[in-house]
């Protein structure tokens, strides 16, 4: 079978389609026949940084249909519709972007028939971010104004649609060019997030807000407390450093600040279970209360090309792959 892995770390062109022996499951596995799988940043951080478990299966996210089932998998059965994130983590060698994958059960969820392969590939990390972000830690309720950076983005497009489910009213940022359809989305205001006076634009236009998904804090953090209202949040989910330049505000406005990966459900299992957040997200996908947006799809062949227009391209939403 076919695996799209690299033997060293770097830049997209370090990927290869190798012919590997298709694995088997082990206890609490299934082995699953990938029909798509999607790209994400982190893929590009794992591959850049990555010394160890090489030679490594790209991705993180699948949809598939169980091909067979480990000693003591009592929930699956062969032929079911499934899909899974979490397999960019360095528990794994593997990724998801091979013909036949090997996933552990709690990182998989059934796929309703009503939602497509490529539409479960595409929402299964950036749903379960956007979920873990308002639900676990921001816990928002109705009525409160929710800030989204990068609403066109995989993640951006699916908070703002979880956070207006919750009766939030939000304001997202991203490119003019895309403010009409992250309208659509959800978006109650939209403004581009390159301006230098956002804060200030924030603050005329909408007042405060209480709840900021954060994935730029380098750049954006000290404009995110200056327009959080009191005993707001702020949940960061990347970059590698920030400066905060008065600490004296956050403890004025008793800001909490949440910093989360995903990758923690899957190295961590005392905190919640990637497969149970699929299942309600799956849910609200069969139901019409949530839709991914398919910016674009490739196939194995040009895995390296979907990776570049990744990092490259102004995308809304998802980029999907095929095998
Ligand atoms: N902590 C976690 O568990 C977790 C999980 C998933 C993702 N993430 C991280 O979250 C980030 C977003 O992921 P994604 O999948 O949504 O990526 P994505 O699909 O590439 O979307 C990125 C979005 O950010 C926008 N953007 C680019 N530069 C920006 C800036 N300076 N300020 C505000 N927005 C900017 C992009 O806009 P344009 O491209 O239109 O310019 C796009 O809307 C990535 O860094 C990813 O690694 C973290």
């Amino acid at each position: 079978m076919r695996a799209i892995r690299y033997h060293k770390s770097g830049t997209p062109s370090v990927l290869q389609i190798d012919e590997i022996k298709q694995p088997e499951p082990g206890p609490n596995e299934v082995l699953v026949k990938t029909r798509a799988a999607s790209v994400n940043p982190v893929d590009g951080v794992v591959r850049n940084l990555s010394q160890t478990n090489h030679p490594k299966t790209t991705g993180s996210d699948l949809a598939g249909r169980v091909k067979a089932v480990g000693d003591g998998v009592t929930t699956y059965e062969n032929g079911d519709r499934v899909f899974a994130t979490g397999l960019h983590a360095e528990r794994f060698s593997g990724g998801s972007f091979a013909d036949y994958v090997i996933v552990p059960t709690d990182l998989l969820s059934p796929l309703p028939k009503e939602v497509s392969f490529k539409e479960g590939a595409a929402i299964a990390l950036v749903g379960v971010t956007a979920w873990r972000a308002f639900i676990n830690h921001a816990d928002i309720e109705p009525g409160e104004t929710v800030l989204i950076h990068g609403g066109n983005g995989g993640v951006g497009h699916i908070a703002i649609q979880i956070a207006s489910l919750m009766g939030a009213s939000v304001v997202a940022t991203a490119r003019p060019k895309h403010y009409s359809t992250i309208r659509e989305f959800g978006a109650d205001f939209a403004f581009d997030y390159t301006r230098d006076d956002l804060g200030k634009a924030i603050k005329s236009e909408c007042g405060g807000v209480d709840v900021i998904l954060d994935h730029f804090p380098k750049r954006d953090i000290n404009t995110n407390i200056d327009v959080l209202n009191l005993e707001g949040d702020i949940v960061v989910i990347a970059g590698k450093e920030m400066t905060i330049s008065d600490i004296t505000s956050i403890r004025q406005k008793e800001i909490d600040l949440h910093m989360m990966s995903v990758t923690n459900l899957v190295t961590h299992r005392d905190l919640p279970n990637i497969g149970k957040i699929l299942t309600y997200i799956s849910r609200l996908l069969a139901n019409g209360q949530l839709s991914v947006e398919i910016d674009r799809v490739y196939d194995f062949d040009t895995a390296e090309k979907a990776y570049r227009a990744l990092q490259e391209d102004s995308i809304v939403g998802k980029i999907v792959v095929e095998p």
